[in-house]
Order: C-alpha cells, then sequence, then structure tokens
C-alpha cells in the first residue's frame, strides 16, 4: 500500500462515483449556460482538479480564470477571515461568473468571496462546490450546483489536503484520525 493510502480510514466517495457526477455537472452547467460565455472562477487550491474534470465535460464556450485565498485560521479549521493572495487577471463586470470550489464547510471563505466579486457588478454569479458540509454551517450560501453532502468528517483527496498532501488521490477519503490528532491536541 502506498505511504499516502495508508493514512486514509476508508473511502468515502470513490473514483468512479467522482466521475459521474462531475460528468452530470458539467452536461447541467452547459444546459444551464448555453450561449453565455460564462467564466469559470477556480479557487486555489483544492478546486483545482474538480475544475480540470469539469471543464472537460462543458461543451460550451466558457473562459477559466483562478482565485488564490487564505484564512487566517489554523489548518483544520477555517476563521472566516480570508486574505487574497491571488487575484483574477479578468474584468468580470457584466460576464456569468460561476465559482468553482472543491468544499464548502463554514460558509466564510465562500461568503466573502462572493461579496468581493459582487462588488466588480458581473451579469450573474453562482457556485459550483464538489462537496458540501452543511452540519457546519456559520454563514447561509446559496449554491446553485454541488457534487455531493457529505459528513462532518475530515476529507482528504480530489483536490483536497491535509497540510498539503493528499491532493493527487483520485478519491475522497476520510484520513484517519491519528493524522491529526497532534495537531487538535496542540488546539
Ligand atoms: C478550503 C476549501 C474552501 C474552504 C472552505 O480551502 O477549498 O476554500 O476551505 O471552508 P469554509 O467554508 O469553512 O470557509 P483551504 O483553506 O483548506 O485551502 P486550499 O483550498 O488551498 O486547500
Amino acid at each position: 500500500m502506498s505511504p499516502l493510502m495508508q493514512d486514509v480510514a476508508r473511502v468515502l466517495i470513490s473514483e468512479e462515483e467522482l466521475q459521474r457526477r462531475v460528468a452530470e455537472l458539467g452536461r447541467e452547467i452547459s444546459e444551464d449556460y448555453e450561449g453565455l460565455d460564462p467564466l469559470l472562477v477556480c479557487v486555489l487550491k483544492g478546486g483545482y482538479m474538480f475544475l480540470a474534470d469539469l471543464t472537460r465535460h462543458l461543451t460550451i464556450r466558457h473562459a477559466i480564470d483562478f482565485m488564490a485565498v487564505s484564512s487566517y485560521g489554523d489548518a483544520t479549521e477555517t476563521s472566516g477571515v480570508v486574505r487574497i493572495l491571488k487575484d483574477l487577471d479578468s474584468d468580470i463586470s457584466g460576464r456569468h461568473v460561476l465559482l468553482v470550489e472543491d468544499i464548502i464547510d463554514t460558509g466564510h471563505t465562500l461568503a466573502y468571496l462572493m461579496d468581493n466579486l459582487r462588488v466588480r457588478q458581473p451579469a450573474s454569479l453562482n457556485v459550483v462546490s464538489l462537496l458540501n458540509k452543511p452540519s457546519r454551517r456559520e454563514v447561509d450560501i446559496e449554491i446553485a450546483y454541488q457534487g455531493f453532502v457529505i459528513p462532518n468528517e475530515f476529507v482528504v483527496g480530489y483536490g483536497l489536503d491535509y497540510a498539503e498532501n493528499y491532493r493527487n488521490l483520485r478519491f475522497v477519503g476520510v484520513l484517519k484520525p491519528e493524522i491529526y490528532a497532534a495537531e487538535l491536541e496542540r488546539e
């Protein structure tokens, strides 16, 4: 077993389930945005794998751009205070913007990003998130498209990391508690 796999307690969403759902989302978004030439904005880093797969299922004209944000919180919790590390290259005024996220947890990151982008007057602003963890929500977020609702467990893979590792796993898995236990003890 690979060193990364040894740290995974179990597979939560298999590669096949992920690929099937991402293809469905691609079809749905292609229908809804037909003729609108949307701009897909990927929130780095976690969204990179979802964006790469999702866009390969889009059949419409579209552009992509990236934002990098960082919360001021620690590694396992987000604090609600967000810092922009990399802003968009493009002007979004009058454009149909679709924010692409890997996971919505407390909702603070997305709430901040949506407020920040709305000021730039896009024609529309929607969210597609691969994963949604509603049990952790602290801020209300309207999610136009979601892949999977997941329980409150520490998940890694398909873009999601723990301490920058595990992003490359092809499935979404639950991390063994002992991997992050030392950090929880320090909190
Ligand atoms: C994750 C995820 C979201 C955010 C969601 O990013 O990609 O952006 O947390 O949490 P929230 O709903 O509680 O705000 P993270 O800060 O782990 O950075 P990364 O994408 O670079 O791994």
